[in-house]
């Protein structure tokens, strides 16, 4: 016999038996269970089809010898034979294209039902019951329940005592830190904190109307630490001509123009929450998990923290 059928048949038994094994041992025996037999005889079916299959070809390929009409192209001698496609082949080549079609414009499931829809709109439910529940809270009830939601969500970045765990993320007992306002001022600023695209220009669109030329170095430091410090110190002069004409004459900002940066406030905390902030500490990302009113309650919260309550 052929060493070749030697092979595949020791292989084919190998296989089955191996598979009978695997079932045997795994699902406690095939105990007459109907979904494991069918399984078992499925595999073995598929053993046994690959192996013929691959020793019909391999045998094919030992014997077979070239023969039909050669096409008329030949390149460095190397010629084709001008052979129909075979119509497995075309079939499903045809058959492929017609499926890719069908699925791509009907079979995809996007209006089906899908685990992460349900979750969506389950979460959307909650936050209403949640909303409409606490709609009424305010003051301090309000500052409490953000507290709450700081101390879960928030203290792994800015730190049981909100400081910013040693410059890993803002120190949210004072609106804002020198070397923030200075990296701001450097490179400008482009975070919605407005809620919307309102850039704040960087140091190449900022003059100085006192002195009528671009801010300068020593500017920036001196103007840096001027808000840095709660709007006390030398620099006054700096903000009124230079950032006032957006922050407002005392940097507590104007409604789509630019941002309280003297104290914060709701709407600047709702908005770094909502769409995530990049500065000179680094990127704090959008926290989507936090309903509305969980953001205005962290936002009360670090409201009431930043005055030094
Ligand atoms: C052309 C208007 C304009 C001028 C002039 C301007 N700013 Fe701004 N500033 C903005 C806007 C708008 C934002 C909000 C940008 C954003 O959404 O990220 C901003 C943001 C900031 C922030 C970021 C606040 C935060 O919470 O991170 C700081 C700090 C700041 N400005 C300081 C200054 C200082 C200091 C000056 C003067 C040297 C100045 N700005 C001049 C418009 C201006
Ligand atoms: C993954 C870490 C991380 C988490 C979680 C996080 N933050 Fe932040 N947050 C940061 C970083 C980093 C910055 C500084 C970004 C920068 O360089 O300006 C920041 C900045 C801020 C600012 C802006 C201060 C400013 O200068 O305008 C506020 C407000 C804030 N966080 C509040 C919160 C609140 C409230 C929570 C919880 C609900 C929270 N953050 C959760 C990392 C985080």
């Amino acid at each position: 016999m052929n060493k070749l059928y030697l092979w595949g048949g020791i292989l084919t038994v190998l296989m089955v038996g191996a598979t009978y094994m695997a079932i045997g041992m795994t699902k406690g025996g095939l105990n007459g269970d109907i979904v494991n037999t069918l399984a078992v005889l499925g595999a073995i079916a598929i053993a046994v089809i690959t192996i013929w299959v691959v020793v019909k070809y391999v045998r094919q390929m030992q014997t077979d010898t070239a023969s039909g009409e050669l096409a008329e192209e030949n390149w460095d001698g190397i010629g084709e034979y001008k052979n129909d496609l075979p119509i497995g082949w075309a079939v499903m080549f045809l058959g492929t294209m017609v499926w890719g079609m069908w699925y791509f414009l009907l079979g995809y499931p996007v209006n089906a039902f899908s685990q992460i829809g349900q979750y969506n709109a389950e979460v959307k439910e909650k936050n209403k019951k949640f909303e409409a529940e606490y709609a009424q809270i305010k003051g301090e009830r309000l500052v409490e329940m953000g507290e709450s939601v700081f101390l879960a969500n928030c203290t792994v970045c800015h730190g049981i005592n909100a400081d910013g765990m040693e410059g890993k993320a803002a120190n949210l007992n004072q609106r804002i830190e020198k070397e923030s306002v200075e990296y701001v001022i450097k490179h400008g600023s482009n975070n919605k904190l407005l809620g919307m695209e309102m850039p704040m220009p960087d140091r190449n669109g900022l003059f100085n109307a006192n002195t009528g030329a671009l801010i300068t170095d020593a500017e920036i430091e001196t103007v840096a630490a001027y808000v840095a410090n709660g709007f006390q110190g030398a620099g006054a002069d700096i903000f009124a001509g230079t950032c006032a004409g957006c922050h407002g004459p005392d940097g507590r900002g104007m409604p789509s123009v630019a941002p309280n940066i003297r104290e914060f406030t709701t709407d600047l905390v709702v908005n770094v929450l909502t769409y995530g902030k990049k500065g000179a500490i680094g990127k704090m990302p959008a926290l989507d998990m936090l309903n509305k009113k969980q953001k205005e309650a962290a936002a009360a919260y670090v409201i009431s923290i930043s005055k030094g309550e």
